[in-house]
């Protein structure tokens, strides 16, 4: 049977994590208030009492435009947490699964970016998740497991899908950046596909998981906005304009181009994402399904 420890277990991915988990698994799953990764004993006490057989790292420091004031806190959490983390496993013989982001990139490639892609993040938490990233190489040799991920939402979180349905029912039109391009990911799928590296031992590097395709934030809000009317969400339609990133300054510049290319992480797992549009259609299907009647 095997045990896993996720940290970060009340944010979104953690949230899908245990949602997701495996039949026949054990899960440990603390909030931040259980398990803070940046205290190096508590981490080690932890997974020595615990002693998961796979570490899943979905504990961050996340709030791109505050790690601009705050740079020291995130690499406290992002870079110094997440070497905690790993050195904790490697100490108690246990798989690292670390998870990173498409903000370690510049976003000035006009393709996806391939895994070993140089680091050359344009802002303090990509400055701050690439660190994290080195740490744990060097902490295990090389043998933890990197998903590098991007635009993630689920049912529950400070994520961009709930921003929209929250604006789509209070405003009657709604700004947003269309020269800013990416890839949706549901967290759901994420947390499937993180299962799937647990699933498989002897995988080491660094790979890239998000859905399929690729937009920009206008067509996604617009594509959220057609998606929950149909589903009866919205009690009316919203206008949605599409605006430069000129227009809507930001305490953290944003890359322009942030998609990953997945084929060798598809390969390597025997799965492959679904495309971004179809994911979302599913996850407000889900929230619909669910919702209080
Ligand atoms: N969200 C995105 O769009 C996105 C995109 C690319 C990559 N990622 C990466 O995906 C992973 C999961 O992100 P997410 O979207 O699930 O973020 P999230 O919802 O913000 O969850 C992060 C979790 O980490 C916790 N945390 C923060 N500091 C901690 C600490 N010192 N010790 C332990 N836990 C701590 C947070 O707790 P509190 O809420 O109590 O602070 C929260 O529960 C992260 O590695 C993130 O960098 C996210």
């Amino acid at each position: 049977m095997m045990k896993v420890l996720i940290t970060g277990g009340s944010g979104q991915l953690g949230g899908e994590l245990q949602r997701t988990q495996p039949p026949g698994s054990t899960v440990f799953a603390p909030g931040r208030g259980q398990l803070d990764i940046s205290d190096r004993p508590a981490v080690t006490a932890h997974v020595r009492r615990t002693r998961p057989d796979v570490v899943i790292n979905a504990a961050a420091y996340t709030s791109v435009d505050r790690a601009e004031q705050n740079a020291e806190d995130a690499l406290r959490v992002n870079a110094g947490g997440a070497e905690n983390v790993a050195l904790a496993a490697m100490e108690a013989g246990a798989r690292l699964i670390h998870v990173s982001t498409d903000y370690v990139f510049d976003g000035r490639s006009a393709s996806p970016y391939a895994t070993d892609h140089p680091l050359q993040p344009v802002n303090k938490y990509g400055e701050s998740k690439a660190e994290g990233e080195r740490r744990v190489m060097t902490a295990t040799r090389d043998q933890a497991v990197i998903v590098r991920t991007a635009w993630l939402y689920a049912a529950t979180g400070a994520n961009f899908v709930n921003t929209m349905l929250r604006l789509f029912r209070g405003q009657e039109s709604v700004n947003v950046v269309s020269d800013q391009i990416g890839s949706p990911t549901w967290a759901r799928g994420l947390a499937r596909s993180l299962w799937r590296f647990a699933a498989t031992p002897g995988l080491g590097g660094r790979f890239h998981w998000t859905d399929d395709g690729e937009c920009s934030w206008h067509e996604f809000s617009l594509a959220i906005h057609d998606e929950a009317f149909a589903l009866g969400m919205l009690p009316r339609r919203c206008r949605i304009l599409p605006i430069t990133t000129c227009d809507w300054p930001t305490p953290a510049p944003r890359p322009a181009y942030s998609v990953l290319d997945k084929r060798t992480t598809w390969r390597a797992l025997g799965m492959k994402a679904p495309h971004w549009r179809a994911a979302l259609r599913e996850m407000l299907q889900d929230v619909n399904d669910n919702a209080p009647k």
